[in-house]
């Protein structure tokens, strides 16, 4: 494994002074997917926006390349080379396909390289945003991140509302970023999806660190996801696995979300 591209050490990182993340390590290497997995309200996101400097880190260190960045703005992060998607983004709908590629552009990014990760795009330049697919969409979001040049992207959930195939085919686009070189750190509900493209994996339960490991080590293991995210024995509303519709909210964290249906429960 090279030396990684994103190295956490002790972070925290408060919500409207709430403490939500708790003492995170992570790292994630070029040309590898970073799995993050965690139930509804687990912090992901919070982390996330950490590392990109949406919400403060309290304590500890974000290393991009080697130089510690939480203390600078969004903009200068983004400057460095971090890339984000943010949760539910959005396009600029009334732009064209190649005007939300262009607003975003900057230093090597390449709109040629998005064009041939996603030949959709490519015969869509000219149509409103708008227009495009839920997928299609996605890509154009995924696209914008990309045309920044970023030597790490974070993902978060950008599965969301999406069809299983739909995500599949995005899936693919993401272990494509990692093989060009990037650090990938994937956020998903899909966890099986995610531990298929992933090299190792991070599990957050109430903000704190329950699991760092190969993503081997948990592919498959929907009881061992079970206990990860809930803690306890398993039960009814675990980690989503493939082909089930996402959407919905999942599991039975406290003050988190309620139980899917049953035909949503992981196998
Ligand atoms: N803007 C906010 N102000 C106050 N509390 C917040 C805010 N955003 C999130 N929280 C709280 O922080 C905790 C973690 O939320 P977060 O969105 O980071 O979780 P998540 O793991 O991304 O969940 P999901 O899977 O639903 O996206 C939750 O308890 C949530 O209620
Ligand atoms: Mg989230």
């Amino acid at each position: 494994m090279e030396a990684p591209a994103l190295a956490l050490e002790g972070v925290a990182v408060d919500r409207a002074e709430v403490p939500v993340v708790h003492d995170v390590a992570l790292e994630a290497a070029p040309g590898e997917v970073t799995v993050v997995l965690g139930a509804n309200g687990a912090g992901k996101t919070t982390l996330m926006d950490g590392i990109a400097g949406l919400a403060r880190v309290k304590s500890g260190t974000v290393r991009l390349g080697g130089t510690a960045i939480e203390r600078l703005a969004p903009y200068k992060r983004a400057r460095a080379g971090l890339g984000y998607v943010e949760q539910a983004r959005t396009t600029f709908r009334t732009l064209t396909v190649e005007q939300n590629l262009l607003v975003s552009q900057r230093g090597d990014g390449d709109l040629a390289t998005v064009y041939r990760l996603f030949p959709e795009l490519d015969k869509r330049r000219g149509l409103q945003a708008g227009h495009l697919s839920g997928g299609e969409q996605q890509m154009v979001v995924l696209g914008r991140a990309l045309v920044s040049a970023p030597k790490v992207v974070l993902i978060d959930e950008m599965s969301l509302g999406l069809a299983p195939l739909v995500v599949r085919r995005l899936m693919t686009t993401v272990g494509e970023l990692a093989g060009m070189g990037i650090a990938v750190v994937l956020i998903e509900q899909f966890a099986n999806l995610a531990l298929d493209v992933g090299t190792s994996a991070h599990v957050l339960r109430k903000g704190r660190i329950v699991f760092s490991g190969p993503c081997a080590e948990l592919r498959g293991d929907e009881r061992r996801l079970h206990r990860l995210y809930f803690g306890g024995a398993p039960s009814a509303g675990g980690p989503r696995s493939d082909g089930a519709e996402p959407g919905g909210a999942e599991g039975a964290e406290p003050g988190g979300a309620t139980p899917p249906p049953a035909e949503r429960e992981a196998r």
